[in-house]
């Protein structure tokens, strides 16, 4: 069911965007053609869609995937990169860093339903997002060196997070490709489903999010980050459970809970 006041999300050049019930937004990444890689419009595109994510109390959380059957995101678009020099190329990776930034320190859930290729700057797409599932096809990597580059887009930093410094020193140095179970057993993934049911189970695991506290959930997700920046983590969550108990919807939770009933979170 598409709420038509959100008729604005589909005015994308390279993605499909629909909104869902429970605000449920899904973002597609939709160059087919060309494995959905991500060309300069379409970081333009992704960027705009999280700022409508970021304002609008509506959406409650987002799916990211790329359309077809084959490819999440094969890359960034290999024909611009070609074009890049020294001069502009930092400032290529700063951009990047930056959308990918946004998505991370997004203040709603986000999951990347990973339906076939992530490779480089789709690898970077995923690991930016808070949970990764994948589809048994999906193929993971960062060839950024075949191609005498680097990952550019924050690969280098989150990929050691998620997977630990040595294994993340192998992927990146030798640029090979993993499947999808590989990509779970090494930690990338939280689960891995057949294509057809990967958009259930990214759906029912934003269901399981987004019917709780969404304040609560958006301090989740500052907290967690404050664990891998410079910041002091443990202040962070300090002044976050702080933050909580200011809300209506703590009241809320901890009175339904001792009334024996579901609680009704209104996000105040
Ligand atoms: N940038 C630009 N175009 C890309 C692309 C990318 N990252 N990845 C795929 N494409 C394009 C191909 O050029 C081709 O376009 P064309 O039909 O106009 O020639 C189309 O997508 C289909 O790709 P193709 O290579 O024919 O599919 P395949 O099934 O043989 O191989 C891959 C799939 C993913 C293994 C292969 O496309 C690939 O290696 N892509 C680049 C991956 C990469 O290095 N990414 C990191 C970039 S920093």
């Amino acid at each position: 069911m598409y709420n038509t006041n959100l008729i604005n999300y589909m005015n994308f050049q390279t993605l499909k965007v629909q909104l869902e019930e429970e605000g449920l937004l899904k973002v597609f990444i939709n160059r087919e053609d060309k494995l959905n890689a991500l060309n300069a419009q379409t970081m333009i595109d992704i960027e705009s869609a999280f700022q409508m994510v970021y304002d609008d109390p509506k959406v409650k959380g987002v799916i990211i995937s790329g359309v077809g059957e084959k490819a999440f995101v094969a890359g960034a678009d290999i024909s611009e990169i070609g074009e890049l020099n020294h001069m502009n190329a930092r400032k290529f990776a700063e951009s990047g860093q930056e959308i990918f930034m946004k998505i991370e320190s997004c203040p709603k859930p986000v999951i990347a339903a990973i339906n076939g290729y992530a490779l480089g700057g789709g690898c970077e797409l995923a690991m930016a997002c808070h949970i990764r599932i994948a589809s048994d096809n999906a193929k993971f990597g960062l060839p950024e060196v075949t191609l005498g580059i680097i990952p550019g887009y924050g690969g280098t930093q989150r990929l050691p997070v998620l997977v630990g410094k040595g294994k993340a020193f192998e992927l990146i140095m030798s640029g090979s490709q993993i499947d999808a179970e590989e990509a779970w057993r090494i930690g990338l993934v939280n689960y891995v489903t057949t294509q057809e049911e990967l958009m259930g189970k990214c759906e029912n695991l934003m269901h399981k999010i987004t019917k709780n506290a969404g304040l609560a959930i958006a301090q989740v997700i500052d907290c967690v980050n404050a664990a891998y920046t410079e910041d002091d983590g443990f202040q962070t969550e300090a002044n976050s459970f702080g933050n909580c108990c200011k809300t209506d919807d703590f009241k809320e939770g901890t009175t339904a809970f001792l009334e024996k009933r579901k609680p009704e979170f209104q996000g105040a």
